[in-house]
Parts: C-alpha cells; sequence; structure tokens
C-alpha cells in the first residue's frame, strides 16, 4: 500500500522505515526541515540501534520518501499514520496535543478522497472521538475519511523489533467504521501473519491500553523502588527480593530493576497525563496512586544526590564527581527526563566539580546542560575522582573491573544507580561499593 507517516521523530521514523521494511511505499512527512534532510541523507538524527540499515535499504529500493509537503502526502497516501509528540505543556500536567491538531487541521482540508488516518501517538482518552469529528467537519470526503487508533508500545533501543515484531497489535475504531480494520489487516498482513493477538477495540478503550500499559509499567518500577527505600532503611537487598518475588508467574521480574528509576520522554510525561485527564473525566481518585508513583521515582535521584555527598564526606563542594551515563537508559541517545543527568546537575549545583561519559549521548547531553565537564571516555572521566556514580547501565560500564579504575580515581568509592555490578567483586578489591537498596 502507499503509506503516509506524519512525524519521524522516534517514533514516525521507525514506523516510517518498518512499514517500508514490509514492502508498502511510504512517504515520511514533517515540517522539521533538518529533520528530513537527515533522513533523505540516510542518516537517522537519533541513536537507533538496526533502523539506519533498514533506512538506507528502504531507501535504495525506492519504497521510502521524505517531504514536508502536506499536498504530496494527501495525494500520495492510501492511509496515514500520525506519529508526532505529545509532550508535557509546560507547568502542568496535561499533554501537549497541539503537534497532533496541527497535522488534522492542515491533512483534512485536502482529503478528497476515501482514506483511512491511524493515530500512533500517545493521547489522552477522548482525543480521537475529538479529532474523528473534526475531520468530518473540514475534510471534503466527509465520512469517508476515518480516524483509528493505533497504540504504539515499541520501546527505545528496541525499536525495530518491537514494530515488525510486536507482542499484540491493538486497533481502536469508532463505531460506525466500515474500513479501518479492514485496511489494517491489510498493512500488517505480514506481522499478524506471524499469529500474534490482534485486538480490536472501541477508540476510548485503544487509547487507555497505551496510557494504562506505561502507567503500570511505572508503577511496578516504582513498587520495586519503594522496596529499595525499604530494604535500605532494614538492612535487606532489593535485588534478591527481586528475584524471588519475580519467581512468581503472576508478579514476573522483568521491569523490577531497583536502581534510579525511570525517566525518558514517555513513562514521566504519560503518568502526568494520565492524572490530568482523570482529573478532567471527574475521575482523579482512582489515579492519586500515580502521583505516589511519581514522587517514589523522583525521590530516588534525591537519595542518589545524598549518597555521592557523604561518600565525600559530607559536602558535595570542591569534590571531584565522575558520572557514567547520561541517556535515560542504555542503548538509547536520549535525554530527556534522564535521572542521570538530573543527578549529574544537582550534584553540580552542590559545588562538585562533575565529569559525565556516555557511549551515545554526549551530543545531546552537552545541548541540554552545557555547563557539565565532558569526557571522552570512563577513564578520563574518572581522572582524580573522589566518587564514582554509575548512572545508566550500558554493557561498557556493567563490564567494568576494579583493575579498570583502580589507578585512575583518587578515592575507590562507587555508588552503582543501577545495581548492575558485583559488589563483592568491588569490595575485595579493596572498594567501597553503595548500591541503591543493597547493604
Ligand atoms: C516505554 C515503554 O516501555 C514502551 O512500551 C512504550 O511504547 C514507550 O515507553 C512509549 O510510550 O513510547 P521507553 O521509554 O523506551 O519505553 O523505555 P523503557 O524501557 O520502558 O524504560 C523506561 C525507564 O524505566 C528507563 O529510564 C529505565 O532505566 C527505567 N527502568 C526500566 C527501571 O528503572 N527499572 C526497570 O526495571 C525497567
Amino acid at each position: 500500500m502507499r503509506l503516509c507517516v506524519f512525524g519521524v521523530g522516534y517514533l514516525g521514523a521507525t514506523h516510517a522505515a518498518c512499514m517500508a521494511e514490509l514492502g508498502h511505499e511510504v512517504l515520511g512527512v514533517d515540517i522539521d526541515k533538518a529533520k528530513l534532510a537527515s533522513l533523505e541523507a540516510g542518516t537517522v538524527p537519533f541513536y537507533e540501534p538496526g533502523l539506519e540499515e533498514i533506512l538506507v535499504r528502504n531507501q535504495e529500493a525506492g519504497r521510502l520518501r521524505f517531504t514536508d509537503s502536506y499536498a504530496e502526502a494527501a495525494e500520495f497516501g492510501e492511509a496515514h499514520f500520525l506519529g508526532v509528540g505529545t509532550p508535557q505543556k509546560r507547568g502542568e500536567y496535561a499533554a501537549d496535543l497541539s503537534y497532533v491538531d496541527s497535522v488534522v487541521e492542515n491533512l483534512a482540508p485536502l482529503l478528497t478522497g476515501p482514506t483511512v488516518i491511524f493515530g500512533k501517538s500517545t493521547v489522552p482518552v477522548g482525543t480521537a472521538a475529538r479529532l474523528g469529528a473534526r475531520l468530518r467537519e473540514i475534510a471534503p470526503a466527509g465520512a469517508e475519511v476515518e480516524l483509528a487508533w493505533n497504540p504504539e508500545f515499541l520501546r527505545e533501543g528496541f525499536a525495530i523489533e518491537d514494530t515488525l515484531h510486536p507482542d499484540r497489535v491493538v486497533l481502536g475504531v469508532a463505531d460506525d467504521s466500515t474500513r479501518s480494520e479492514q485496511v489494517a489487516r491489510e498493512i500488517y498482513a505480514d506481522i499478524l501473519a506471524e499469529g500474534m493477538p490482534f485486538l480490536v477495540t472501541d477508540l476510548a478503550t485503544s487509547e487507555m491500553v497505551k496510557t494504562a500499559a506505561n502507567a503500570f509499567l511505572a508503577t511496578k518500577i516504582s513498587f520495586i523502588n519503594a522496596m529499595a527505600e525499604l530494604c535500605e532503611a532494614a538492612g535487606a537487598d532489593v535485588t534478591v527480593l527481586a528475584d524471588a518475588i519475580g519467581q512468581d508467574a503472576r508478579i514476573g521480574r522483568k521491569f523490577l530493576n531497583a536502581g534510579l528509576g525511570f525517566g525518558g520522554g514517555c513513562l514521566p510525561k504519560d503518568i502526568r497525563a494520565f492524572m490530568a485527564r482523570a482529573g478532567e473525566l471527574g475521575a482523579d481518585q482512582a489515579l492519586t496512586f500515580l502521583r505516589e508513583v511519581d514522587n517514589i521515582n523522583m525521590r530516588r535521584r534525591t537519595r542518589m544526590v545524598e549518597l555521592a555527598r557523604e561518600a565525600v564526606g559530607n559536602s558535595l563542594l570542591g569534590a571531584r564527581v565522575a558520572v557514567l551515563g547520561a541517556a535515560f537508559k542504555p542503548n538509547s541517545d536520549d535525554v530527556r527526563d534522564s535521572p542521570a543527568l538530573n543527578v549529574a546537575g544537582q550534584i553540580q549545583l552542590q559545588g562538585a566539580a562533575v565529569t559525565v561519559f556516555d557511549p551515545k549521548a554526549m551530543e545531546n547531553s552537552r545541548r541540554l546542560f552545557p555547563t557539565l565537564t565532558y569526557a571522552e571516555s570512563v577513564v578520563d572521566a574518572c581522572q582524580g575522582a573522589d566518587v564514582v556514580l554509575l548512572l545508566t547501565e550500558w554493557a561498557e560500564f556493567r563490564q567494568l573491573t576494579p583493575a579498570d579504575l583502580d589507578s585512575v580515581v583518587r578515592e575507590k568509592y562507587i555508588i552503582d544507580g543501577r545495581n548492575c555490578l558485583t559488589p563483592s567483586q568491588w569490595r575485595d578489591a579493596g572498594w567501597k561499593y553503595r548500591g541503591l537498596g543493597r547493604p
């Protein structure tokens, strides 16, 4: 099929490339000329393993192009995907829907024949119904334009795998829809042939599936981090606790890694937008627990700063602190609401000289926190350090051994913000080791 994908950020660029990989002809549409130029030149403007190969392969095969022209897109597309961002509004919990609204307002007047628009962005429940009504109002094709919601569950770092082999496809369709499901089945034929669940729901349920999933994941992480707080108070070990409760299939071990908590462009803003929407719907009590989930998460950052301060004799003033990791998680260069950078910034504000190293997120970090010092390597970052903080669990950091840093640091003190090192290995080599939620 001929498909358009509006928005070529993490979600849109991945979706566009993967749809082309499935054999469709795809046009990626954005208003950001710099992003378009980069993609046209075969370069992905962010780090996502495997994406560049798929991009280039499909460009060379003539199945994938980019444009800033809505007229070209309206002419070309048999179906359209909406993959623009829905960031948190400044100073509010609610999601900023201006990018989503803008695509609909600009595209709809150009739609003169039957088509389906599939929303993929994470939106507050009720948005799809509102946009559907608006489309009918302003699209020349009227009711022949259908709006369906097809939430995206991809994780950064595994975006290709999650798009081409998702664990479920969810499709919300309008009550009077006649074609959305059939068109989706055609687009996703190869994916559905693998036999994964295809759940067709009403619009509101499909929007909520996405926010509920992210709220659950955030809650799971904050649950184990609350246990970590308790373990610290009681002298217990949260990593062993997680292994033990995770054996229960009803609980499961995934997303029970205690540490510095969650960040990124999704979980934090999604739970806040979910709370804001519940308030608008008069059901705010149902989600007040998410405020606590958010609080527990933010407390982990403060705790990390406290541990660093304790490590250097209770004052960070003039201390040399090495920070390993700046991305919000490994295998990503995304620093949006990154716990690691947040901690680095707080420590610097308390008077320490902070040196940061991250395998992929240096450029983005520099842009966000230009006043931190950036090193070229782990060893470079740890030079003369009074304490080393491991804040993002890149494989390169997990594999570190005391011998790598023994002669580099000033004090042999490491704080493992992701519980990804083996404490005994460091203690046996004469290091002080602290983990979050471990004795
Ligand atoms: C998340 C969801 O996992 C995806 O399913 C969803 O599609 C996406 O948001 C989205 O809404 O677009 P992502 O933001 O890529 O994906 O990152 P996750 O892998 O979920 O990690 C989020 C944060 O939680 C990271 O900062 C990570 O370090 C932290 N985390 C994760 C923990 O602290 N502990 C864990 O056990 C797991």
